[in-house]
């Protein structure tokens, strides 16, 4: 079994605060994981390391730049995240270790992405666990911009063919208006309404760029909370299940 797992920036940072990582979540996030049975492939957002270095360079999924300055900059405080993440997961005993997006990666003239994952899986099967994160990358046309960690998760999902996804993000699952978690989303008009936009900077949207991505996969996948991840983690779909494509027949 092969699960891609993306740890939320706001689970793992303090959004707020300029590069500042939340030590207490991502060590208990590292336990949780460190009883993961599945081929596990880790994804982890920006918070506040890509998305103020993103926002000050005014470089997002769409608007590029050509500045090897910002590039250097967005890439080098996602890198110092990733350092961060390695090393609680290998604190735990996880055998995990980096792989940065913007050597691998690229978007054509249109934004469609290419991401090898020859080498993820050739990681996985030799018993490591990759740890990637939201990026820069090469962006034909517009120089470079921002992926994010859940176009990562949708990529990787397809390229790995995974069985399980998930999305642990700062919420214990999408909402409805009323403020309780739904259950199942099996077309983006069951939330549409429901959906607004995250608060604090997030170049690259929030909730409903999420759902939406994720109903474009086939694999099942859930959005649950950090209180959720030991659960998801033993095969549980805690939060809410995004049912997309094989899913689609409500199965
Ligand atoms: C953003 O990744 C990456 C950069 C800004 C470089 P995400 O968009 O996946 O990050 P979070 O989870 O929303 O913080």
């Amino acid at each position: 079994m092969t699960t891609v797992l993306k740890l939320g920036g706001s689970v793992v940072t303090d959004k707020e605060a300029p590069e500042t990582v939340d030590e207490e979540a991502v060590a208990a996030a590292a336990s949780a994981l460190a009883d993961a049975t599945d081929d596990l492939v880790v994804v982890h957002g920006g918070g506040s390391f890509g998305h103020h270095h993103a926002d000050r360079h005014g470089v997002s999924t769409t608007e590029g730049t050509d500045d090897a300055v910002a590039v250097r900059d967005i890439h080098g405080a996602m890198k110092r995240l990733n350092g961060a993440i390695v090393d609680a997961l290998a604190a735990e005993g996880v055998a995990a270790v980096p792989v940065h997006p913007f050597s691998l990666a690229a978007r054509d003239e249109a934004g469609a992405l290419t991401l090898p994952t020859d080498g993820v899986q050739t990681l996985l099967g030799e018993g490591f666990t990759p740890v990637l994160h939201g990026d820069v990358v090469a962006h034909a046309g517009r120089g470079a911009t921002i992926l994010s960690g859940d176009e990562l998760v949708v990529s990787l999902a397809r390229g790995l063919d995974a069985d399980r996804v998930g999305l642990c993000s700062g919420v214990p699952g999408v909402l409805d208006e009323s403020g309780a978690v739904v259950d199942r989303i099996d077309a983006f008009a069951d939330v549409a309404d429901a959906l607004g936009e995250s608060d604090a900077t997030d170049v690259t949207g929030g909730m409903a760029a999420k759902v939406r991505a994720l109903l474009d996969l086939s694999a099942p996948a859930a959005i649950f909370g950090p209180d959720d991840l030991a659960a998801f983690v033993s095969g549980e779909r805690p939060g809410t299940v995004v049912a997309g494509g094989a899913d689609a027949d409500g199965s």
